[in-house]
C-alpha cells in the first residue's frame, strides 16, 4: 500500500521515489483525507487533461481553491470550461503565438544581457534572483501589458503569495494578504486602462473589451485573469531555468555539446522541462462520474494531475531518469495538455532559449555551488529560491 501525502517531508525532499511507486502500484490513487484522486501515469494525465465532459476546472485547479478552499475560485481563464473558456482564450491567443514571440526575441535578449552585464565582472551570481526571476517578470510585463516599472513590486507579491510554512498544509497568512494586494493592484491596472479606446495593444485590452455570456468583464474579474498570467509567468519559469543550469553543470559533456552547437539548445530545454517539471500538480474536479484505470471517480471528488510523475513514466519514456539532451519526446506534460495547455509556453521556450544561449556564450564554464542552493519546500511548485554560480 503506497502512502502518498503531498505534504510529507519525504515528498517535499524528493518526490520521485514515491511517484515511481504510485505509477507501479497505485496509478489512480485515492487520498482519503482529501477526497481526491492522484493520477501518476503519463497516459492517464494526458487523457484526463483533455476530458471536459467528466472533469471541470470551474471549481478551481489547485489545492487552496479546491481542497482547503482558502481562496474562492473566481472564473479566470484557468477556472473556466469550454465553450466560454475557448472563446476568451482565442481572443487572447494572438498575443502568445510563435510569430509575436519571435518578433520580441531581441527585446527578451536585451532583458537578459542587461542582467548579465550587472554581474559579469563579479565572477559570481545567483541565477534565480539575479537572472531567471528578473527576466521572467520583465517578459510577463511585456507579454501581458503590466508596467515594467512595477517589476520589482510584482516579484515580491508573487513570492509572498506562493510562500509556504513547514508543517502548514495551506497558504500562509502573508500569502493570503499578498493575494488580496495583488488583486487590488491588478484591478487598479484594469480600471486605469478602461479609458483607453484605441486598437488593443496587449491582453489587458482584450480582457477589457471581451464579453462572456453577453456581459463585459468587471475590473475585479480582469484582475483574476491577470493574476493567472502573473503567477504563471513569474514563478515557474525561474525554477525551470535554474534546474536547467544545474543539470548542464552536472552533465558537462552535454553542456560542451551545447557550447559547440547552440542550435541544440531548444531540444535540450525540452529535456530540462521534462526532467524537472516544477509544478507538482494541478487539479480538476469530477462533474460527471467516470472511470480511470479501473477506479470510479465520483461527482464532486478532486483529481490531481501529477505532472512530474507523468514526465518520468517509463511507459512513455525510455529510461526516464536519464537526462539526455538528444532524447526525442513527442509528448511531454510540462505545459499541461488540452484546452488549458499553457498560454505562455512560447514565451517560456523563448526566454529559456535566449537565457541558455547567453549564459553558454558569456560564462560557458560556470560552476554551481550546490552547497548553497536554497530549495523551496512547497507541495505546489518545487525548485530553487536561490542558486549561486561562479564563473
Ligand atoms: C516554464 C514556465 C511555465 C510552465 C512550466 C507553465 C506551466 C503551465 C501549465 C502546466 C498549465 C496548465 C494549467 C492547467 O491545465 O490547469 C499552464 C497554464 C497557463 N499558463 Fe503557464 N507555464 C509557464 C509559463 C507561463 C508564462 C510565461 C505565462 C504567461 C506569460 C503563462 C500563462 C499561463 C496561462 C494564462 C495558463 C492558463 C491557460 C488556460 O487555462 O487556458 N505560463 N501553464
Amino acid at each position: 500500500m503506497v502512502d502518498y501525502d503531498p505534504f510529507s517531508p519525504e515528498v517535499l525532499d524528493d518526490p520521485y521515489p514515491i511517484y515511481r511507486r504510485l505509477r507501479d502500484e497505485s496509478p489512480v490513487h485515492y487520498l482519503e483525507a482529501h477526497n481526491a484522486w492522484a493520477l501518476a501515469r503519463f497516459d492517464d494525465v494526458w487523457n484526463a487533461s483533455q476530458d471536459n465532459v467528466h472533469l471541470t476546472a470551474e471549481r478551481g485547479t489547485s489545492w487552496p481553491y479546491l481542497v482547503t478552499k482558502a481562496i474562492p475560485a473566481l472564473p479566470n481563464l484557468n477556472h473556466m470550461d469550454p465553450p466560454a473558456q475557448t472563446q476568451l482564450r482565442s481572443a487572447m491567443m494572438h498575443y502568445f503565438m510563435p510569430r509575436r514571440v519571435r518578433g520580441l526575441e531581441s527585446r527578451i535578449r536585451g532583458f537578459v544581457t542587461d542582467c548579465i552585464d550587472e554581474f559579469i565582472d563579479e565572477g559570481e551570481a545567483d541565477v534565480v534572483t539575479q537572472l531567471g526571476q528578473i527576466v521572467a517578470v520583465r517578459v510577463a510585463c511585456m507579454a501581458v501589458g503590466f508596467p515594467e516599472s512595477d517589476a520589482g513590486y510584482i516579484i515580491d507579491l508573487v513570492k509572498r503569495f506562493l510562500a509556504r510554512e513547514d508543517g502548514v498544509e495551506d497558504m500562509t497568512e502573508s500569502g493570503v494578504n499578498a493575494f488580496a494586494e495583488m488583486i487590488a493592484y491588478l484591478e487598479g491596472l484594469a480600471a486605469d486602462r478602461r479609458s483607453f479606446d484605441g486598437e488593443p495593444e496587449h491582453p489587458i485590452d482584450i480582457l477589457l473589451q471581451a464579453e462572456v455570456d453577453g456581459e463585459r468583464l468587471s475590473d475585479a474579474l480582469i484582475g483574476q485573469h491577470l493574476i493567472l498570467m502573473l503567477v504563471g509567468g513569474t514563478e515557474t519559469f525561474p525554477k525551470v531555468f535554474s534546474t536547467s543550469v544545474l543539470r548542464l553543470a552536472q552533465y558537462p559533456d552535454q553542456r560542451e555539446e551545447l557550447i559547440r552547437d547552440p542550435s541544440l539548445i531548444p531540444a535540450a530545454l525540452r529535456e530540462c522541462l521534462r526532467y524537472d517539471m516544477p509544478t507538482q500538480f494541478l487539479m480538476r474536479s469530477v462533474k460527471k462520474q467516470c472511470e480511470i484505470g479501473g477506479q470510479t471517480l465520483r461527482e464532486g471528488q478532486s483529481v490531481m494531475f501529477l505532472y512530474p510523475s507523468a514526465n518520468r513514466d517509463e511507459r512513455e519514456f525510455d529510461q526516464p531518469d536519464r537526462f539526455d539532451i538528444h532524447r526525442v519526446s513527442p509528448r511531454i506534460l510540462s505545459f499541461g495538455q488540452g484546452v488549458h495547455r499553457c498560454l505562455g509556453a512560447n514565451f517560456a521556450e523563448m526566454e529559456g532559449k535566449v537565457l541558455l544561449e547567453e549564459m553558454l556564450s558569456r560564462m560557458p564554464h560556470y560552476e554551481v555551488d550546490e552547497s548553497r542552493i536554497v530549495h523551496d519546500r512547497t507541495e505546489f511548485i518545487r525548485g530553487f529560491q536561490s542558486m549561486p554560480i561562479r564563473f
